[in-house]
């Protein structure tokens, strides 16, 4: 690890003395507690709790920046999110204007609106910033530290270069106010998109999509479906996960005494605005949230073999890191049968107005005959009208924009992959 300053991280600890036991748990179930936060007498630290408090009065919270363009979000932007928010004690994020990415990189996915509800719904974000720059300017960057009180600006590891070919974190580096994360690795938009569009050859034949607006193309993506056709939908995963990401994730919180469990089901399949809305509608109906997530074959036989886009732990860890979940089961069935109500203590079952057809099951039982039997299902109104289709198909639509950009990327990306070595996972 290149943090110069490994000692903030403990700095975001002595606030939230309460906390403390359940981050020692976690480091002690990583075994990363020295090695990772730099720290080597951290027993030393335990019999004194007092120092915590102390602290908590004397020291100023750490504010820390990150930004992005967050469009398409998944869960590497949420890994980032959450490395720079252990940065420091409030995480402030700048989501990119739709103008600034439109003139930096083409047409955005998801607008404005849906990419500030998905970036505000992450567990790590306690701020946001609305309309910010592609590039951190001179003035930005005072505004940052003048008006937010921001103390450090935090990027990536991978170069941001400026148009003029310098680098375009210098001024905070001069300053002493940069702080670099990891390259979370294994996933990125250029990949997203890549497995959307080589799905499109399915879609179209799908009847659900008929009416989609490239329907009555005949271009085909025969490229994308003939090069490397080891995984789903010719597309080459890199996600490797790890039982540790799902730690991190996690907030690793039972529900507490008399809590009320409202459980939720379905694909979350391409974690988007509407994910975010209805969780947050959920969870308002108690005191703990379980979601649970269908495994990829009950995707599969729901919605045609070329989903889910996003495999079982990619759309586990993309739930998890939304603010609105206290807990998910990776791989629920579909039914919600009696013995899930029982083992999780679940008061209420919802599920949302606005939900993916299913007609492929139509001819089995209703999933939810036992909740409505016991009287505790409810539908709930999903406040925004967007699906894991809507959002796929507005890049079918623009498929040829986005191929063109995601061809320039896929080369880099396969060059990354080609000559990269060990990375000290965090
Ligand atoms: C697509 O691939 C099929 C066989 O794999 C081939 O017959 C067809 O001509 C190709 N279409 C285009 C447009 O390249
Ligand atoms: C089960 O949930 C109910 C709330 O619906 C709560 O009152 C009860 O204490 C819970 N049972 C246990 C064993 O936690
Ligand atoms: C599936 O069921 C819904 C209502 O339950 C109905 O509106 C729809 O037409 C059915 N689809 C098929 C393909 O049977």
């Amino acid at each position: 690890m290149d943090f110069e300053s490994t000692g903030r991280v403990w700095d975001g600890v002595y606030h939230y003395p309460h906390l403390f036991g359940g981050i020692m748990l976690t480091c002690a179930l990583l075994g990363f507690s020295t090695s990772y936060f730099g720290i080597q007498s951290l027993p030393y630290f335990l019999p004194d709790l007092r120092i915590f408090h102390k602290k908590y009065y004397e020291k100023k919270r750490i504010r820390v920046y990150m930004d992005g363009c967050f469009d398409l979000m998944h869960y590497g932007h949420a890994n980032a999110l959450r490395q720079a928010k252990a940065l420091g004690d409030e995480l402030v994020v700048g989501v990119v204007s739709d103008e600034e990415i439109v003139a930096n990189k083409g047409p955005p996915v998801l607008s404005m609106q849906e990419r500030l509800t998905l970036v505000s719904g992450l567990k790590w974000v306690d701020e946001v910033i609305a309309n910010a720059p592609y590039e951190i300017t001179e003035e930005f960057m005072h505004r940052l530290f003048n008006e937010h009180n921001i103390d450090y600006i935090i990027h990536g590891d991978d170069p941001c270069l400026l148009p003029d070919g310098t680098d375009a974190y210098a001024l905070a580096k001069k300053a002493g106010r940069y702080k670099q994360i990891k390259r979370t690795e294994g996933v990125s938009s250029t990949d997203i998109v890549g497995r959307i569009l080589s799905t499109d050859k399915d879609i179209k034949v799908n009847k659900e999509f008929s009416e989609s607006p490239c329907s009555g193309k005949s271009e085909n993506l025969n490229d994308s479906q003939s090069t490397g056709s080891l995984a789903k939908g010719g597309h080459v995963s890199h996600f490797l996960p790890t039982s540790r990401r799902i730690v991190q994730f996690s907030n690793g919180k039972g529900p507490g005494p008399n809590a009320r469990v409202v459980y939720i089901d379905g694909a979350f399949d391409l974690f988007h605005a509407g994910h975010v809305e209805i969780l947050k509608s959920a969870r308002q109906l108690g005191d703990f949230l379980l979601v649970g997530i269908y495994a990829d074959h009950t995707v599969s036989e729901l919605r045609g073999t070329q989903f889910p886009l996003m495999n079982l732990l990619e759309r586990s860890l993309s739930v998890l890191a939304c603010r609105y979940v206290d807990e998910v089961i990776i791989g629920a069935p579909w039914e919600v049968n009696k013995d899930v109500i029982a083992t999780f203590n679940i008061s209420l079952v919802v599920h949302g107005t606005t939900s993916e057809s299913s007609s492929l099951l139509n001819g089995t039982s209703d999933p939810y005959a036992v909740p409505k039997n016991m009287g505790i299902f409810r539908m709930i109104e999903s406040p925004k009208d967007i699906t894991t289709s809507s959002v796929a198909r507005r890049i079918i639509a623009n498929h040829k924009i986005y191929k063109k950009r995601n061809a320039k990327k896929e080369a880099s990306e396969k060059k990354y992959y080609a000559e990269k070595k060990y990375v000290n996972g965090d």
